[in-house]
C-alpha cells in the first residue's frame, strides 16, 4: 500500500488474539496506524451469515472506508470468513492473510478463496477474491497442538498427491518438525503454480479439490451430527476413499493404494460411521460445488504425484469407499 490505511482492523479468533496479534499491534502502533481488533470464536460455527452480519455491523459502526484494511491472524476459519466479508464490504476492501495455522498456511490463505458454511453445507457462500498479500510464519506452527498440525498435513498430503511425489517422500511420521519450512515451502508451491495456471477453478484447479468431495460431506455429515472432527481429518478421508474408487476403477495401481493407506493411517486415527452417516454423506456429496448436471464430479489418482478431473463418481462407488474405508 502506498498510503497509510485510514484504519487497519484485525481480525482474530479467541487463541489467536491472545497468541499471536501481539508483535503485529506493537507494528502498527509505533507507525501511528489506527487499530481495532475484531475477536470470533475459535470454531467452524463462526462461518456463518449471522457472525457475518455481526462483522458487517462493526465495520459500518467503525466508518470503515475502501482506505481501511483488514488483516486476518488465524487459521482457515479466519482467513476464509475474514476474506469474505472484507470482499463484499462496500463492494470488497483490502485484506491481508496472516496465516497461523498449517492449514491455512499451506491452503486456505492462498489463492484467493473466501467463504462461509450456508444451511449445512460448507463454502457455500463465497468470493474468489485476492489478498493483499498472505505472509507466511512458520513459528506459529511450533506451539500448535499435534493433532492441529496433523489437520494442516492433510493439505499437505493432497498436494503431494495430485503434483509432487519428492513432497510426498518427505512427509513422514518421524521427521515432520525437522523437515516443517520444506513441507512448507513445496506445498506452497503446489497450490501458487495451479492457481496461477487457472484462477477460478475452470479446469486445473479442480485437482486442489482432491479428497474434498467425500471429505466435505463426511465434515458436513458429522458437524450436523454432532461429533465434528477437524477438516484436515475429514480429508484425509476424503483422500483414502477417493484413492480407492481411482485404484477400483483401476486408473491407480493397488501398490499405491496400500502406499497412500499406510502413510495416512498413520497421521489419522480410524472413524466409524453408522449406515444412517454413510447414506447421509452419499446424500451430501450430490450437493458438492463441482457438480454438473446432478452428476457428483471427482477428481481421482491416476499414481501418486498425479491426477485426474472430471471423474463423474456414482453413489454406489462412493458408498464402497466408505465401507472399505473402514474394513482397513
Ligand atoms: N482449497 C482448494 C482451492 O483453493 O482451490
Amino acid at each position: 500500500m502506498q498510503q497509510k490505511p485510514s484504519l487497519v482492523i484485525v481480525l482474530a479468533d479467541t487463541n489467536t488474539a491472545k497468541f499471536c496479534c501481539n508483535e503485529l499491534i506493537s507494528l502498527l502502533k509505533e507507525n501511528q496506524i489506527n487499530i481495532e481488533m475484531l475477536v470470533i470464536e475459535a470454531n467452524e460455527n463462526s462461518k456463518s451469515l449471522d457472525i457475518c452480519q455481526q462483522l458487517w455491523a462493526r465495520l459500518v459502526e467503525l466508518n470503515t472506508d475502501r482506505s481501511s484494511i483488514l488483516i486476518n491472524v488465524g487459521g482457515g476459519v479466519v482467513t476464509d470468513l475474514g476474506g469474505f466479508v472484507a470482499s463484499t464490504f462496500k463492494r470488497g476492501i483490502p485484506f491481508i492473510n496472516l496465516p497461523t495455522s498449517l492449514l491455512a498456511m499451506v491452503d486456505a490463505a492462498l489463492g484467493g478463496k473466501t467463504g462461509i458454511n450456508f444451511n449445512g453445507l460448507k463454502n457455500y457462500i463465497g468470493t474468489f477474491n485476492l489478498p493483499v498479500f498472505t505472509q507466511v510464519n512458520s513459528k506459529f506452527l511450533e506451539s500448535l497442538p499435534i493433532r492441529e498440525l496433523h489437520s494442516g498435513l492433510a493439505e499437505c498430503l493432497k498436494h503431494a498427491l495430485i503434483a509432487d511425489i519428492e513432497l510426498w517422500n518427505l512427509i513422514e511420521e518421524n521427521s515432520i518438525k525437522e523437515n516443517i519450512d520444506q513441507i512448507l515451502q513445496s506445498a506452497i508451491n503446489v497450490k501458487l503454480k495451479i492457481v496461477a495456471a487457472d484462477p477460478k477453478e475452470q479446469g486445473e484447479r479442480k485437482k486442489l479439490n482432491f479428497g474434498h468431495t467425500i471429505g466435505h460431506a463426511v465434515e458436513s455429515c458429522l458437524m450436523s451430527g454432532k461429533k465434528p472432527i477437524p477438516h484436515g481429518h475429514a480429508v484425509a478421508i476424503g483422500v483414502l476413499c477417493e484413492s480407492s474408487i481411482s485404484a477400483e476403477r483401476g486408473i491407480l495401481s493397488k501398490s499405491n493404494l496400500e502406499l497412500i493407506f499406510n502413510k495416512l493411517h498413520k497421521f489419522y486415527e480410524s472413524t466409524a460411521f453408522t449406515n444412517n452417516e454413510i447414506d447421509a454423506i452419499v446424500k451430501l456429496t450430490h450437493a458438492d460445488k463441482k457438480n454438473r448436471a446432478g452428476q457428483v464430479n471427482c477428481t481421482l489418482l491416476t499414481k501418486i504425484g498425479e491426477a485426474v478431473i472430471d471423474q463423474n463418481i456414482t453413489d454406489e462407488e462412493i458408498r464402497n469407499s466408505l465401507n472399505y474405508y473402514q474394513s482397513i
